[in-house]
């Protein structure tokens, strides 16, 4: 029985920096919606390791079904199936915020742990609940700050200022600045009970002429980091850079753009075409030397 990577094109990539044999799964949609992932052939597998990416513009419930279903298929052929989901979906649902609400984030786990064995994911939105409390079985959530400060060691440590939107993003910054150690700062960020806009709290950071880096896990709307970003030019930055994980709107990121950022780093953990950091890289590390 040998091991194998299955799923899309990242299970692909990952098959061969991991030098293990590649399953592919084939997909149909039919009229009504129904979708059916199928692997291009059924052995007897030793370690299964399913990865499968978000596509754009699909469905996340489409897209989770299809998990479910291969998850299942690779239970029944396999001794062991390491599960990667690039991300997490349902993550900020992770308690009752309003009386009949479900906890999505924990009623998603325990339906995907039943046909997993391990189960890893990058930068989940771990506010109040880690994802290692959501699963029963061993769960992971990789950060990939440290990767996407690479891209900024041209920057000159003592003009750089790194820069989180939020309190929940300080781990994020600090992340970050474990191989890019430069300044630090992050806003405190409120809501508008009347209209529900965020709102950021007066800062006395002195950003003039300073290259900023505003980094955060998810881009969705874009306004978060817009706001952050238009504070701190008022304030006299040189420059505005943006790193964030997951890309979930790409019209949020033509809303970022119109600030002119020197530079925009971020992830292929959902499908999109402005990626700079390719995930599979540091999720081979991490299997290697963790999991394999
Ligand atoms: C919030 O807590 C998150 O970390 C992000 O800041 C937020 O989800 C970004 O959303 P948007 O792009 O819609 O402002």
């Amino acid at each position: 029985m040998k091991d194998y990577v299955v799923g899309d094109n990242l299970a692909f990539e990952l098959s061969k920096l991991l030098g293990i044999d590649y399953l592919k799964v084939e997909e149909r949609i039919f009229p009504d919606g129904e979708v059916l992932p199928k692997l291009e052939k059924e052995p007897e597998i030793n370690r299964a390791i399913l990865i499968y990416q978000n596509k754009k513009l699909e469905n996340v419930n489409s897209y989770l079904i299809k998990y479910l279903f291969l998850s299942k298929k690779l239970k029944e052929i396999s001794q062991k199936v390491i599960g990667i989901m690039p991300y997490y979906p349902y993550a900020r649902q992770d308690a009752v915020f309003l009386e009949g609400e479900p906890v999505s984030s924990l009623y998603l786990a325990q339906i995907l742990e039943k046909n997993l064995d391990v189960f890893i994911t990058c930068n989940s939105h771990e506010h109040r609940k880690k994802i290692s409390d959501l699963f029963t079985i061993p769960a992971y959530n990789i950060s990939l700050f440290k990767e996407m400060s690479a891209f900024f060691s041209d920057f000159e440590l003592p003009k750089t200022v790194v820069v989180g939107p939020d309190r929940e993003a300080k781990t994020f910054v600090d992340e970050f600045c474990q191989s890019l150690p430069s300044e630090k700062y992050v806003f405190l960020k409120q809501r508008n009970a009347q209209t529900g806009e965020i709102e950021f709290l007066e800062s006395d950071f002195n950003f003039r002429d300073k290259e900023a880096i505003i980094v955060d896990d998810i881009l969705s709307s874009g306004k978060t980091l817009l706001k952050v970003a238009q504070i701190i030019k008022h304030k006299g930055a040189k420059s505005i850079s943006f790193a964030f994980v997951h890309l979930i709107d790409e019209l949020g990121l033509d809303l970022i753009k119109s600030i002119f950022p020197k530079r925009i780093i971020t992830t292929n953990t959902l499908e999109n075409r402005y990626f700079k950091l390719n995930i599979v890289n540091p999720l081979a590390n991490f299997l290697k030397q963790n999991i394999l």
